[in-house]
């Protein structure tokens, strides 16, 4: 395998250390770390003699520079993501090298659509939206319909979790919520057609596993989903999310009924109650997320019926892991050039293997009309 350096800004971050953590453990690629302050004595314990620090301010165009000079691969772990939007991206772009971002804000994979052409004649490639949401939120029904269909007809997702949220990450929460609209609409899909409905009126008690139960969530359909659906020809689709904690519930539909999303001011205000918020809900409990599918179709002619489900508490773990993953495939070759969502990644099946094998575990049910069986996949 080629040597490769791989830059990671906020690489003290909580997605930051953990991306370091998988790349240290799972690869023999050179680490650059980057954030405005020096890292704390552990982080360079941890650095193995394979990793160099560099103090970097992404704000400032010179220090950015130097930093992307100095690289093969960027991952951007600062936050929060819809403040930075494109601009680690285009700067990547300008020196020549790959790009890879963790933070969900979609209006960056619009504005590199603008340079496919370009990156595709220098042979460069960027991955976004690529944590656990988005990221492995899209990942994973496409992995399931790949590896267990041949058609779908029906297919209702949905997904929840909590966790102490840092301030980067509430203010991305934050603008997220005051964006429903752009990039992630309330839709389902009714007889192979999208139809609008209502985000909060139209909200639905799912049953899910253990530990979640029923819980009511509300319909939010990402656009990288509304593509698989519909190059799929699914036709009845429904996505629900929601946060997993009475407070964060709250704190975002305040914060989307009394608009307190329109200038940064107000979005830090926002952060800093989601922050509370999820201290709250946090309160002697752990932190958890669960994605789980149920999808309807044929395989080899055959009706089937699949309720799927991946469950994990270190949330911050497997949206590291998820850009260091997308990270170590850029430098394996296993990525096309090119600007990509996660939901574009060619190879699901290596992504989701490798994810699986840093200890989450797929339960599955499947229901084949007379056969019904159970079946835990591990790692
Ligand atoms: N897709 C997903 O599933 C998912 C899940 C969680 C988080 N995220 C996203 O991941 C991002 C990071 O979140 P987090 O919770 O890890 O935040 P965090 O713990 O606050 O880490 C952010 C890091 O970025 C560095 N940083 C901030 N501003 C910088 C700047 N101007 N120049 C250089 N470095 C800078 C900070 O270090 P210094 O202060 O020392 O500079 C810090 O190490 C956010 O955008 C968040 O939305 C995505």
């Amino acid at each position: 395998m080629k040597k490769t350096t791989i830059g990671i800004i906020g690489g003290y971050g909580q997605v930051g250390r953990k991306a370091v953590r998988y790349l240290l453990d799972e690869t023999s690629h050179t680490l650059l770390l980057g954030g405005r302050s020096t890292p704390d004595d552990s982080m360079q314990d941890r650095a193995q003699g394979r990793s160099s620090f560099m103090v970097l301010d992404l704000f400032q165009d010179e220090s950015l520079s130097a930093f992307c000079d100095a690289c093969d691969i960027v991952i951007n772990c600062a936050g929060p993501s819809s403040v930075i939007g494109d601009r680690v991206a285009m700067a990547a772009l300008r020196h020549s090298v790959h790009y890879v971002d963790p933070g969900g804000h979609n209006p960056v994979y619009h504005s590199l659509t603008a340079h496919n052409e370009e990156m595709k004649s220098k042979g460069l490639i960027s991955i976004l939206a690529i944590g656990i949401l988005p990221g492995l939120s899209e990942l994973f029904p496409i992995h399931e319909a790949n590896r267990s269909f041949d058609t779908i007809t029906d297919m209702e997702y949905s997904y929840i979790g909590r966790d102490r949220w840092t301030h980067n990450s509430a203010y991305d929460i934050a603008w997220g919520v005051g964006n429903i609209g752009k990039g992630e609409a309330s839709i389902i899909f009714e007889q192979g057609k999208p139809k609008e409905v209502n985000l909060l009126t139209s909200g639905k008690t799912v049953q899910l596993p253990q530990p979640l139960g029923d819980r009511k969530l509300f319909p939010v359909f990402r656009e990288e989903l509304r593509d698989f659906v519909e190059s799929r020809n699914i036709e009845n689709a429904r996505v629900y999310g929601n946060n997993w904690g009475a407070w964060v519930s709250l704190a975002t539909i305040a914060v989307r009924l009394l608009h307190w999303h329109g200038t940064k001011s107000q979005l830090h205000q926002s952060a800093d109650l989601i922050v509370k918020a999820a201290q709250r809900d946090l309160k002697d409990k752990t932190p958890g997320f669960m994605l789980h599918l149920t999808m309807k179709g044929t395989k080899n002619g055959q009706p089937l019926s699949l309720a799927s489900t991946l469950y994990f508490e270190d949330t911050y773990r497997a949206t590291g892991i998820c850009a260091a993953i997308a990270a170590r495939m850029i430098a394996e070759g296993n990525i096309p050039t090119g600007r990509h969502w996660a939901s574009e990644i060619p190879d699901t099946e290596l992504f989701m293997s490798l994810f699986q094998q840093q200890k989450y575990d797929i339960v599955r049910k499947y229901d084949s009309g007379s056969i019904f069986s159970v079946r835990k996949v591990a790692a």
